[in-house]
């Protein structure tokens, strides 16, 4: 159900699929002086992916456990991480910072992460891209810079369970995927953050759903993304809403 590949060097997907879930949850770690991890899974993932992580390091050495947003499955299990290793602090964007820790229910660290900001685990390196609306307010992103890695949460993601590293062009499926469920509201802010690859250098994307790609593979993904409709059409997980029309939403800036 759970396994753990070290992808580049230092850096580990435990990927996690469920019975009946079309999609798989990707946690990344990274293995360092100052280990993190980025996105936790939900809350009932909590067990399994400590344990993964217990296999590559001790989960009391977590120094961050890093949130791109809040949502379940990307951070159910941050206050049991956080609780348990004693130097951990839990990073989301300085906009997650604001509107939902400020008064949610933690009360551990909290580093709110703006454009720019740079955090050094050792041998690798956290770079920070405040990404709103891709697909929540509070979105952001994260380059690794040795690996040239980025971690872009739920875009790039491939349906079913994947292997470790994808090297098909699964672009129209993934945007079939958005327009079922429902989750980006507006193409312009996901096209502009697929403007920027190119400055970034990337080697690898890593989404925390599918497998990760190698950036030349991940740029069939941006093709796609830059000629399919993907936004939300009306529907919710494939539920059409009564008052929504798909012809005014699906093209919706
Ligand atoms: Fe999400
Ligand atoms: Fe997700």
């Amino acid at each position: 159900m759970t396994r753990i590949d070290e992808i580049a060097p230092g850096l580990y997907r435990i990927s996690t699929m469920l019975p009946g879930q079309a999609i798989s949850f990707n946690q990344f770690l990274i293995d360092d002086e100052r280990p993190a991890l980025i996105h936790t899974g939900m809350h009932q993932l909590y067990d399994t992916v400590r344990r993964a992580i217990a296999q590559i390091l001790d989960p009391k050495r977590l120094a961050y456990v890093v949130v791109p947003h809040f949502e379940a499955d990307e951070c159910g299990g941050m206050g049991r991480f956080v609780a348990e290793a004693p130097e951990a602090v839990l990073v989301c964007s300085d906009t997650g910072a604001q509107v939902n820790l400020g008064g949610w229910d933690y009360s551990g660290p909290v580093q709110g992460a703006r454009e720019g900001d740079v955090i050094d685990l050792g041998s690798h390196r956290l770079c920070f891209l405040e990404t709103p609306h891709v697909h929540h307010w509070d979105s952001m992103m994260i380059v690794e810079e040795a690996t040239r890695s980025l971690f872009p949460a739920d875009l790039f993601l491939q349906p079913g369970e994947q292997p470790p590293v994808v090297t098909e062009n699964l672009g129209i499926e993934m945007c079939a995927v958005y327009r079922e469920v429902g989750i980006f509201p507006a193409r312009k802010p996901v096209l502009d953050v697929a403007d920027r690859f190119d400055e970034l250098d990337l080697a690898w994307v890593h989404p925390m759903h599918g497998g990760s790609l190698p950036a030349a593979v991940a740029q069939g993904y941006m093709a796609a993304l830059r000629t399919e409709p993907f936004t939300f059409a009306g529907k919710l997980f494939g539920r059409p809403l009564p008052a929504y029309r798909a012809e005014d939403t699906v093209l919706a800036y």
